[in-house]
């Protein structure tokens, strides 16, 4: 089956909400929720995921291991995994189709890398033209075999279960990139590492470790090395994913933009790999508390209060990027509503998500009325004292440029259309109803017509 949206567009609008309040808890982490599907799989015995992330680009991963030979099944409100141990997945016996997830196809890469097997790899448009070659060439020097050494989806490719373990210096800051080589190290017979400059989210080295694997990370002249022990045996284990902070982030943005707001989003994972948009938010003067803070299968949650606050541009540095890669789409809402001007460095990756944000996301500030500027690797936002809004935004089929701006209309002098909302089924499904409990409301400006 396709994971491709039907052909029929689903506009959707967002006005000018009243003050948002409650209390809310939003979906599991889709970094974590990957990753315990894929670790569960290479696992022996049973494993159950409670708060897994039920979005499409997580449950292409769920199709995915099963396909292999995994089970994975729900029960009771948790997923079941049984494993079949690292080197035990099985041949598919049809193509395995990604959707539109990027981290999906690239960890499952270095899975079926050590793996004496063939797969054939799709995916939608948007992912069909992303990247692959950052995975790809250290996967090869390693022993994975690609058909037509093409670097883009599809993708057919025969892994080895006589993978040599490498040493691999990211050429750019992806936990994507380290995550699949560090997977594909648990089948050699030796130690595999790798060394980042910048820090990127670190859930597979700290979901390894819980599931049994020896991973360690060592800090030395600012870049961390990270060696994993090969010919490794994961045993099943159960996992608790907490809220997810890149989803967190729209309902955060939209407390800070909308007047009178109030709102706790519970149980949000609060890794200092991923909150680099809530330090900044704090920079701009936003009132954004972590409460109740305590860990959950180990990793750091807490629970978010935001408060509508008076925010002021800042200058956001490169090196911060990594820890909110996801969440520059919605800062530059945010940076709309501040005032002065808001530059964000350090954004060469963000031309290669699931759109081109850099560009999509100037692109949608500008037809709502607010100066922005798209530079190779900057976006600069001039805040105004009020965003008119009106604009119709493209969303090219991406999820976060979709909220980004639904969240924008809620507190901009006229309406905010995005061309298509249905994208956002693939990382947040409950996003409008969430938004909705918290006094949000849009609108379908078709069916409306
Ligand atoms: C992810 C890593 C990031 C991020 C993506 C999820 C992960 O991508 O943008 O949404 O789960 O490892 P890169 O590794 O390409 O930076």
């Amino acid at each position: 089956m396709r994971s491709q949206p039907p052909s029929i567009a689903q506009p959707m609008a967002a006005s000018r909400a009243g003050p948002l309040t409650g209390r809310v808890r939003v979906p599991g982490d889709k970094s974590i929720s990957h990753r315990a599907l894929i670790f569960a799989a290479l696992a022996s015995g049973v494993s159950r995921i409670s708060g897994l992330l039920e979005a499409a680009d997580v449950m292409n991963t769920a199709k995915a291991v099963a396909a292999l030979g995994a089970s994975v099944e729900k029960v009771a409100g948790e997923w079941c995994v049984t494993g079949c141990g690292v080197g035990g997945l099985q041949e598919a016996k049809a193509p395995l189709d990604f959707g539109n997830s990027g981290t999906g196809t690239r960890l499952m890469l270095g899975v079926i890398a050590g793996h004496d097997i063939t797969a054939r790899m799709m995916g939608d448009a948007s992912l069909s033209v992303r990247p692959m070659d950052r995975v790809l060439t250290p996967l090869k020097q390693m022993g994975l075999y690609v058909e037509g050494d093409r670097d883009t989806l599809p993708l057919t490719v025969r892994g080895s279960s006589a993978l040599v373990p490498i040493a691999y210096a990211l050429p750019v800051p992806s936990a994507q990139v380290k995550s699949a080589i560090l997977i594909a190290g648990l089948h050699t017979a030796g130690e595999t590492t790798v060394i980042e400059k910048e820090a990127t989210r670190d859930h597979t080295e700290r979901m390894l470790r819980f599931f049994g694997a020896d991973v360690r990370s060592v800090v030395q002249d600012g870049r961390t090395q990270i060696t994993v022990t090969g010919d490794a045996e994961l045993a099943g284990h159960n996992v608790t994913v907490p809220g997810d902070p890149s989803s967190a982030a729209f309902l955060t943005a939209a407390a800070l933009v909308v007047p009178g707001s109030d709102v706790t989003i519970e149980g949000v994972l609060v890794n200092p790999t991923r909150t680099g948009f809530y330090v900044t938010l704090q920079e701009m003067g936003g009132d954004v508390a972590f409460l109740n803070a305590h860990e959950l299968g180990g990793e750091p949650v807490a629970d978010i209060r935001v408060r509508f606050s008076k925010l002021t541009g800042i200058s956001v540095p490169a090196e911060r990027a990594p820890s909110m890669i996801d969440e520059y789409p919605i800062l530059a809402v945010v940076a709309a509503f501040a005032d002065g001007v808001t530059r964000m460095h350090g954004l060469a990756e963000l031309k290669l998500k699931e759109s081109n944000r850099l560009a999509a996301t100037a692109a949608g500030l500008i037809a709502n009325g607010i100066a922005a500027e798209a530079e190779p690797e900057a976006l600069i936002v001039h805040g105004a004292a009020t965003v008119p809004g009106g604009g119709v935004v493209s969303s090219y089929l991406d999820h976060r440029i979709a909220m980004a701006f639904l969240t924008m209309g809620l507190a901009g002098e006229r309406p905010v259309t995005v061309d298509d909302a249905r994208m956002i089924a693939t990382s947040f499904p409950e996003f409008l109803g969430l938004m909705e409990s918290l006094g949000a409301s849009f609108t379908d400006p078709v069916g409306q017509a």
